[in-house]
């Protein structure tokens, strides 16, 4: 303890910002006569409430409210709270009418998924006191509309969890496209967010994931517009059936997750064919993506293998990715009960990828089944560049792995250095 009290305030703060919450920090008030009035100046607050213990709760609150009021910090990196079931929009309510004398940095309101009643958050949120932060996460709350344009000059980072959205499909669109230089956004729908169609119109834009919600019932009205051209990475989960319309092309994109059960995917793929790494898991493949777009860059490309169309759609985007390196078929999900077997027929021509680049092939799940084996044939036939091939069989019994492994060890290869190796 004597050799921290020798230490300098700003560096004594530091080593409090590491303590897991504030509650820590105001016990070090007993500590020391110098720390009284240290932890006012603590520039990252966490209020921890996650225990869900009812009688600690009013005392958690007396104890949120006198830090912020006591707080003296003019800039507060972080402000956390972690609420549990107790927690009644007042009180979030007094404490950020307490927190908006700071200029908040980082603003996380991370409340229990488990309440049966949602949280309004004040509309303080909008105020002078949060028009600066960076870092903005919130969860499982609504957010009020106000008929003001809503502007967050500094927002980098936003994410948006199972929020409910009181002024639906036109506070999205323009809480948004008022965020001039978000960078980084990240939307988990929940099935009663009051959105039918979500719109993300941010020209600043480079990390996109989008999620929705899985109970949400199948219907094509829901859907995404996308309109942010300096894309980089994009992750859109959507297995509700609904739709995605991109407004522009995005030419920066580098890495793309599309998982998604729409029957027109559309425009989707073609607005990002500079991707490098790309993860596929679609219903279609004819209507995946236009003929003619190219995939010029498209240098490891991973498969799901639990539709019917998986196979035709891996043959499409083989045959438009002349420089693709890598590929992995696996199944990312479990494959329906009564969903038919793809079907395989040779191509005309051989993917140029196959004929000058595909180095790796790793197969996840292999069953051994008929178009499986012809498929895995024709891969180790075609790829003149091919060093390595691992098959991970799926379990069954070891005769049948024995035989699987015989008979593709068998296939002619024409890569002299293919090395065929079974996990
Ligand atoms: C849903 O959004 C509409 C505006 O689109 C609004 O009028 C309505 O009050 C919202 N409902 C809820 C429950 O927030």
């Amino acid at each position: 303890m004597d050799m921290i009290s020798q230490l300098p305030d700003d560096l004594i703060l530091k080593i409090f910002s590491l303590l897991p919450s504030a509650k820590d920090v105001v016990v070090t008030m007993v500590l020391s006569k110098r720390w009284q009035f240290l932890w006012m100046f603590m520039p990252r607050l966490v209020y921890d409430d996650s225990y869900d213990h009812d009688i600690d709760y009013r005392k958690f609150s007396q104890f949120v409210d006198r830090s912020l009021i006591f707080q003296k910090a003019p800039v507060l990196e972080t402000l956390h709270f972690k609420l549990g079931q107790t927690c009644g929009s007042g009180d979030i309510h007094v404490w950020f009418r307490a927190a908006d004398k700071c200029c908040v940095r980082e603003l996380i309101i991370d409340i229990s998924s488990r309440r049966k009643t949602q949280i309004t958050l004040p509309r303080s949120l909008y105020s002078e006191g949060y028009r600066n932060v960076v870092t903005l996460e919130l969860s499982n709350a609504i957010l009020v509309d106000v008929s003001s344009p809503i502007s967050f000059p500094s927002l980098k980072d936003l994410s948006l969890e199972s929020m409910i959205y009181q002024g639906g499909d036109e506070f999205v669109k323009s809480l948004l496209s008022n965020c001039p230089v978000l960078e980084y956004l990240f939307v988990k729908q929940c099935s009663y967010d009051n959105v039918t169609i979500f719109t993300v119109k941010v020209p600043s834009l480079k990390n996109l994931i989008l999620y929705t919600s899985y109970d949400r019932v199948e219907d094509d009205a829901h859907g995404f517009v996308i309109d942010a051209p300096s894309l980089e990475w994009l992750d859109l989960v959507d297995n509700t059936g609904g739709f995605c319309i991109i407004e522009d092309n995005m030419p920066n994109m580098v890495d793309a997750y599309i998982s998604a059960s729409y029957s027109f995917p559309g425009k989707i793929l073609s607005c990002i064919t500079s991707v490098e790494r790309l993860d596929l898991c679609l219903l279609t493949s004819k209507d995946a993506y236009p003929v003619g777009s190219i995939f010029c860059r498209l240098v490891s490309l991973r498969i799901c293998t639990c539709e019917t169309e998986w196979l035709n759609l891996l043959m499409r985007v083989l045959q438009d990715s002349p420089k693709l390196r890598a590929l992995k078929l696996e199944p990312y999900h479990i494959r329906r009960a009564n969903q038919p077997r793809p079907y395989w027929s040779e191509p005309s021509s051989v993917p140029e990828c196959l004929l000058s680049n595909l180095e790796t092939l790793e197969w996840d799940d292999y069953e051994g089944k008929k178009e499986e084996k012809e498929v895995a044939a024709f891969i180790l036939r075609s790829g003149c560049c091919l060093k390595k091939v691992t098959i991970k069989p799926k379990s069954t019994s070891r005769g049948k792995k024995l035989e699987m492994i015989k008979k593709l060890s068998f296939s002619p290869r024409s890569s002299p250095f293919c090395r065929l190796s079974f996990n």
